[in-house]
């Protein structure tokens, strides 16, 4: 203990003993802590170990009613002040007793796991700031570091984790709508640029686009705007080279092996991409009138009409949604420390995840090959896309959120309803960020995030912008209740006001 260490009560055998998961404390003063507030226990009797414990619950009990003046209160209706005549406005006839959760023993430099409980009368002590973020895990380097926010009960400690570990271990953000997701997502994602990493981000709403403006009015993030069918169009090469993404538009796998032998031919004859889809799908004159090429591949290769016909139409109608065409650079769209924005506002349902499973294998193909830097890829509504099903779309986005971390991607996915997510992702998820959430989704994601009764508890009647973090990155794999920072770009979320 140092001297400047106030004491805030000691470790009680009442009422319970301590033991090496919990202890009590008995409190000086019921202001002084709060409930999930850190604390230190300086060990009375082994002076160079100390405890850190979090305050999981707050017991206030008065001594000054006796038995019989409780049920006097009960028979007569009378209360407590007047029978005891002003006694309880006297702090020496209340017990306080804080509830302790132990987390690490620490002696000297070594941080311990508890494998003994701390002595009988030790004091608690609120010891902050180095200390504790360095035992939780905190980063202390900024520079190299993503800053969150506060920890809720100790306002003073800046949640700053390990950039490279986080994001080389994936993060997950759950919660209800209007929990505070894409608002936390956004401070990661500034958090992120500024390192000079670049974010892509598959938006359903183009709500990051108000990024690009700081929250004072100021210059924002630098923005690179995407709409599929406008300012960027998919390359039917890049789509070729994993096809079974057209699965996802209900191709069948026999139309699949015609159109991959009739791709080949198209390459054979120089064609490839929108022109080899052309090729294709234009008319050739036989002796039986205009046929489309792919029927005369198809017939050759003995396919069914059936199969020919299904397949051309789908094709046809995959050209007429306008998102086939020349393809893009992805040195043009990735840049450090831009955040790039796929508009999925106009993008119609049916074509999403065609769009998005694309774009992600141009990605994984871009740092494959070193074509841009090592980068941070963030799906919202992440539940459409890697689904409980085997849709071929969610195989795509969950084999490439495996290899991600491989190839320097860190993948961020954000969901309202994680239920409906595939357990590989939620498996393969380091971070967990929990907002308020509650019923199957709750129930779902405590098979995969490491957290206590208490902490279920509370995070079904948590305020927006107050999450759980969980993972390897605190140390130990503990869970810190977090209060995310303001934004210090424009959010883009705000629900519309009805009046
Ligand atoms: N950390 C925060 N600080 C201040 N306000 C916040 C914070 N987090 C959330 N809010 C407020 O809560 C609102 C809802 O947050 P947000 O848009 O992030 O919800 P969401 O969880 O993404 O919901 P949805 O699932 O509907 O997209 C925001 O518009 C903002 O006003
Ligand atoms: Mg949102």
């Amino acid at each position: 203990m140092t001297t400047q260490d106030e004491i805030l009560g000691f470790v009680s055998p009442e009422p319970e003993m301590p033991n090496t998961f919990y202890c009590w404390a008995v409190l000086r003063d019921i202001d002084k802590v709060k409930k999930d507030e850190f604390v230190v226990i300086t060990d009375a009797k082994r002076k160079d170990t100390i405890f850190i414990g979090q305050v999981i619950d707050i017991n206030n009990q008065t001594i000054a009613l006796k038995s019989f003046s409780r049920e006097e209160m009960l028979r007569s209706g009378i209360e407590a002040e007047q029978i005891i005549k002003g006694a309880l406005s006297r702090p020496e006839y209340f017990k306080v007793y804080a509830k302790v959760k132990l987390l690490y023993k620490v002696i000297g430099n070594n941080i311990l796991s508890v494998d003994t409980p701390p002595t009988d009368t030790s004091p608690i002590v609120k010891r902050y700031l180095d200390l504790l973020s360095m035992i939780l895990g905190f980063s202390s380097d900024r520079s190299n570091s993503i800053c969150i926010g506060k920890l809720y009960a100790n306002k003073d400690i800046d949640v700053c984790l390990d950039l490279n570990k986080m994001l080389s271990g994936h993060i997950a953000i759950f919660g209800q709508t209007g929990s505070g997701k894409s608002y936390a997502a956004g401070v990661i994602i500034e958090e992120v640029t500024s390192r000079g990493v670049p974010v892509v981000v598959f938006d359903h709403m183009g709500e990051y686009l108000s990024m690009s403006k700081a929250a004072d009015g100021g210059k924002g993030i630098n923005i690179i705007h995407l709409v599929p069918g406008s300012n960027i169009t998919l390359d039917f090469e890049d789509i070729m080279k994993a096809p079974q993404i057209l699965l996802s538009l209900g191709i069948t796998d026999a139309q699949l092996n015609l159109l991959k032998d009739a791709y080949t031919e198209a390459v054979s004859h120089g064609f490839k991409g929108l022109g080899a889809l052309k090729w294709l799908l234009i008319d050739v004159p036989t002796q039986k009138g205009a046929r489309k090429r792919l029927y005369l591949i198809g017939r050759n290769r003995g396919y069914s009409t059936a199969t020919i016909d299904g397949l051309r139409w789908k094709l046809e109608a995959l050209l007429s949604r306008g998102i086939i065409g020349q393809g893009f650079d992805i040195k043009n769209v990735i840049k450090p420390g831009h955040l790039t924005i796929i508009d999925l506002t106009n993008v119609d349902a049916s074509n999403r995840s065609l769009v998005v499973a694309t774009i992600l294998s141009k990605i994984a193909e871009g740092r494959k090959q070193n074509l841009i830097p090592p980068l941070l890829v963030v799906i919202e509504e992440a539940h459409n896309y890697v689904t409980r099903d085997e849709t071929p779309s969610s195989l795509i986005i969950r084999d490439f959120i495996r290899g991600a971390r491989h190839w320097g991607t860190g993948v961020m996915l954000i969901s309202q309803r994680p239920a409906g997510l595939h357990t590989d992702a939620l498996n393969i998820v380091n971070t967990h960020i929990i907002f308020r959430l509650k019923g199957t989704d709750l129930e779902y994601i405590k098979q995969f995030a490491p957290l206590t009764k208490e902490e279920l508890e509370d995070i079904q009647r948590l305020p927006e912008g107050v999450a759980y973090i969980t993972g390897p990155i605190i140390r130990g794999g503990l869970t810190v209740k977090v209060a995310i920072r303001k934004r210090r770009t424009m959010h883009g979320g705000e629900s519309v006001k009805f009046t």
